[in-house]
This record gives structure tokens, C-alpha cells and sequence, in this order.
């Protein structure tokens, strides 16, 4: 069987954050989640996650989610390191498994690496194979030093190199591949004796090489899958990287994008082709955008469904479904749990909340529709306020097909306007209102004549 670990209890000092370092965002998503996914989609049949350091808040994120986690002992007189953290795990493999050690710090593996790296350890029989890359500036990671034979020999920490140690630019990218029963052995072998005072799992590809076993190398082809993010800069050159990897997935994919490098796309959200998206969009998490549409300036899309040919202005909308054929903006709102219709109209400054606001319908300026089901082809005036809150709770208005609500009307909920139900601008509505009937809620306007004069306001 094939079995991955992926080592998430480490502190992240580095990062100077109260949160475990594997729960950093890159595009809204934890990077051990990127991780996770790689080896879901890979030829991995089961994963154990290795959590400690912030071990609660990590199981909280995934919830219900089917991971199985392993605890590694934190704490004064526990022992630390990459090789206690993958000791906690012995009983998750056989010795005849093949066992893929991940780190939840190097979010950008790839799935199809990942497979690559396996086969080659498989097809070589090696015991351990290594996934290095070579890069030109290696500070930081270990180093693969390898015989005049070009035979791996082991991994000096950065922490633990010498000079001419340092200079080697061949890295280890903390991705490795053992034979379940050769990991154990060399695992019992690991000592605290290096400048960190850690067990480092590095250390098992030096005591494997020593009985003779041959290691394997299997050396990256896109360096910039394996960055490891130890601190804040790390974290922002992933995310560059996630953004660029995305963006282009969808520029082949027939997005256009008129400057790729300011539209942020996260990973989970899925877009139809022919769409054009300018400077400044952010589409964020589980939303869906169809065909056709176009996202100017800088729009926020959250967890919503969007249809095809939908235009959208400088606007924000969350957890909504906005219908084909609609145009939004500039400067909408649509709060969550709305549902906007086909072919609408939603103007400048028009919020919109937890309403159903049916095809056709309108609101072309300055509205606010709270709680309320608006019919079809229905149109909203200027400053049209949906009164939804008495103070105390919440209520819903309903407005039929066809219905118009002249503007600065006042709609007190709850109230219900029927199908062609028509309200005088500047109304304030408390009472429901018939099919066909005008309702007018103001005082009739008195015309005083030579009033001003009078007064002796006249110059
Ligand atoms: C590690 C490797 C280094 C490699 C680099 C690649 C070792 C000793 N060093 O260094 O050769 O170039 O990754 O990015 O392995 N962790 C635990 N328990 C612990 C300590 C760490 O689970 O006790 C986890 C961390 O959460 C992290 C991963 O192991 O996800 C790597 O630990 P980190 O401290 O970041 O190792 P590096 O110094 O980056
Ligand atoms: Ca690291």
C-alpha cells in the first residue's frame, strides 16, 4: 500500500504568529489544505496528518473532514524534529507499504510530482528517494551531499553545514519516499546531536546510505513547487506563485484577464469560458462565475453563483445567486442568502439582503432591500428603503410581478404589495397593498399663493 504522512506540529517561530503556521492562508486556504488535496489526487491510497503545536485550532479547521491525525507530544522534555514527528506514525504503515513523507509547510506540490516521485522510487527500487531541486539561492534548506559517484550520502541542515557544504545548490525539499521497513530502522537510528538539538528525519538518509542502501534523487523540473514557507516572505512568494499557477490555468482555459498579475482567483472557484475579468477582481472561495460575464474594477465575489453574461461594476457580493443576463453595479452590495434573478438591474449604491429579487426586476439607484421577495419585472425607486427591522426583530415584505415602488418610498415590513400593486414616491407603506391598487401615504401639497412676498422674503 502506499501511505503518506504529512508533518504539521511544528511552532513556526518564524512566522511571529499566534496561529499554527499550516493554517496560514495562501489564497484563502490553509496550505496544508493544498497539500492535503495533492495527495488526495495522487496515486496515495491513505494520509495521516502529524499535528502538535496548535494541534486544537488545526482539528477545528478540518472539522468532520475525513483525516486521520496523529499527536506528536509537545513540550518541555518532549523530544522535536521532523524524524519524533514522523516517529509518531509507526503504526500507520507496514513494512512492506511505501511511505511519502510531506511537509504541511510546502503547499505548492503538485499531485502529478508526487506520482512522478513515486514511480521512479518504485521502478529504482531505492529505499529512500529524495525530491530535490536545485536552486540558486539554497539558504536555508538542507543540503544533498552526494559521493564523487554522485551517490547521495546524506542531508546537512543549513543550521549544520560547513562552508563547502553550504555552497552545494542541490536542496532537499523536505518531500521524501521510503520503504515502510527501512524508514523504521533508520528512524531508530536518529540522534539530537546536531546544532538544533532536534531528531531530524534528514538524518535516516545518511544511516540508510551507510548499510548500503541505495538512495534515490529525483530531481524537480519547476523549482517553484517546492518553496517552503517558514516565514512571512516565504508566504507572500507562495501565494504569488498559487496566483500565477491559477490565473494561468484559466487564461488557457478562455478567461481573459486584461492584467493577470492584479486578479486574485482562489483555488476553489470555478469560472466559464469568454469571460473578461479586469484589473482588481478578487473571486473568492467556492464561487461559481458562468460564461460571458465580465468583472470590472474591483469587484469581490464570495461563495456566490454568478450566471452566464453577467456584468458586474466595482461591486461586492456574497453568499448569493445572481441569474444570467443581469448587470450589477458600480457600487452594489448583494449581502448573503440573496437570490437575484435573470436580466435584472442593480444600480449604484443598492444593498440587497436576504431577498429574492425575481427576472426583470429593477433597482437602479440608491436602495435598500432587506428580507424582502420582490416579483418579477418590478421596479424599485430611487431610495426606496425596505424597513425590515422594528428594533427588535426582523420581518419580510413581499412585492408581486410588476409592481412598481416610486421612489423614497418607505416600505414597513410586513407588508405585502400584490401583482401591479403601484406606490406613490415618497410613501410610507404599512398597510399591504392590493392588485392594480395606487397606494399614495402622503399629504396632499398645498400651494400658497404670494406667501414669500408676505413674509418680506422678496429682494
Ligand atoms: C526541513 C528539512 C530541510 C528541508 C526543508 C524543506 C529537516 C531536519 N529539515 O527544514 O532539510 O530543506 O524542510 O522545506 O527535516 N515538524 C513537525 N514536528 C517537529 C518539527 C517540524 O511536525 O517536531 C513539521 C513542521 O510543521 C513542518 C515540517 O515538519 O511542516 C518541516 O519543519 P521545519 O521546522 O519547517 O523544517 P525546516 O527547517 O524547513
Ligand atoms: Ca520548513
Amino acid at each position: 500500500m502506499r501511505v503518506s504522512v504529512i508533518l504539521a506540529a511544528g511552532e513556526g517561530s518564524r512566522m511571529k504568529s499566534n496561529k499554527p503556521k499550516v493554517l496560514h492562508e495562501i489564497l484563502g486556504m490553509p496550505m496544508i489544505d493544498y497539500v492535503i488535496e495533492a495527495t488526495k489526487n495522487s496515486n496515495v491510497e491513505k494520509t495521516d496528518v502529524v499535528v502538535g503545536h496548535g494541534e486544537d485550532k488545526i482539528r477545528e479547521y478540518f472539522g468532520d473532514r475525513d483525516i486521520t491525525f496523529k499527536s506528536q507530544p509537545i513540550g518541555e522534555g518532549c523530544p522535536y524534529g521532523t524524524g519524533f514527528a514522523v516517529m509518531q506514525t509507526l503504526d500507520s504503515f507496514h513494512d512492506n507499504d511505501t511511505v511519502l513523507i510531506l511537509n504541511g509547510d510546502t503547499p505548492l506540490i503538485r499531485s502529478d510530482t508526487i506520482d512522478e516521485l513515486i514511480k521512479f522510487h518504485e521502478v529504482n527500487n531505492f529505499s529512500a528517494t529524495i525530491l530535490t531541486a536545485v536552486l540558486d539561492c539554497p539558504y536555508g534548506y538542507g543540503r544533498i551531499i552526494r559521493d564523487d559517484k554522485a551517490r547521495i550520502k546524506k542531508i546537512v541542515e543549513e543550521k549544520d553545514a560547513c562552508q563547502k557544504e553550504k555552497l552545494v545548490r542541490e536542496i532537499n525539499s523536505g518531500i521524501f519516499v521510503f520503504k515502510g521497513k527501512d524508514l523504521k530502522e533508520s528512524l531508530k537510528t536518529l540522534n539530537t546531536d546536531n546544532t538544533q538539538g532536534e531528531l531530524y528525519l534528514t538524518d535516516a538518509i545518511e544511516s540508510l546510505s551507510r548499510e548500503g542502501k541505495e538512495i534515490g534523487g529525483f530531481k524537480l523540473k519547476d523549482n517553484r513547487e517546492i518553496v517552503g514557507v517558514n516565514s512571512r516572505d516565504n508566504l507572500a512568494l507562495c501565494t504569488q506563485i498559487m496566483r500565477e499557477r491559477i490565473n494561468n490555468d484559466y487564461l488557457i482555459n478562455g478567461v481573459t484577464m486584461i492584467d493577470s498579475k492584479s486578479v486574485i482567483i482562489e483555488p476553489r472557484v470555478k469560472i466559464g469560458r469568454d469571460t473578461v475579468i479586469y484589473p482588481g477582481a478578487v473571486i473568492q472561495g467556492t464561487s461559481v462565475i458562468g460564461e460571458g460575464c465580465t468583472l470590472y474594477g474591483t469587484t469581490r465575489i464570495v461563495d456566490s453563483i454568478i450566471g452566464d453574461n453577467v456584468s458586474i461594476d466595482n461591486s461586492l457580493i456574497e453568499n448569493s445567486q445572481v441569474g444570467s443576463g443581469s448587470k450589477l453595479g458600480p457600487y452594489a452590495h448583494i449581502r448573503p442568502n440573496s437570490k437575484i434573478g435573470k436580466n435584472t438591474k442593480i444600480g449604484n449604491f443598492v444593498e440587497i439582503k436576504n431577498s429574492n429579487f425575481g427576472d426583470g426586476s429593477k433597482a437602479a439607484h440608491l436602495a435598500y432591500v432587506g428580507d424582502a421577495d420582490i416579483g418579477k419585472n418590478v421596479n424599485i425607486g430611487c431610495g426606496v428603503v425596505f424597513v425590515n427591522y422594528d428594533g427588535k426583530s426582523k420581518h419580510r415584505s413581499t412585492v408581486g410581478d410588476h409592481a412598481f415602488v416610486g421612489s423614497n418610498a418607505n416600505i414597513v415590513a410586513p407588508v405585502k404589495i400584490e401583482d401591479y400593486g403601484y406606490i406613490a414616491a415618497g410613501s410610507t407603506i404599512t398597510k399591504d397593498v392590493g392588485e392594480g391598487q395606487l397606494s399614495l401615504e402622503r399629504a396632499k401639497q398645498v400651494n400658497i399663493d404670494g406667501w414669500v412676498e408676505r413674509k418680506g422674503l422678496k429682494k
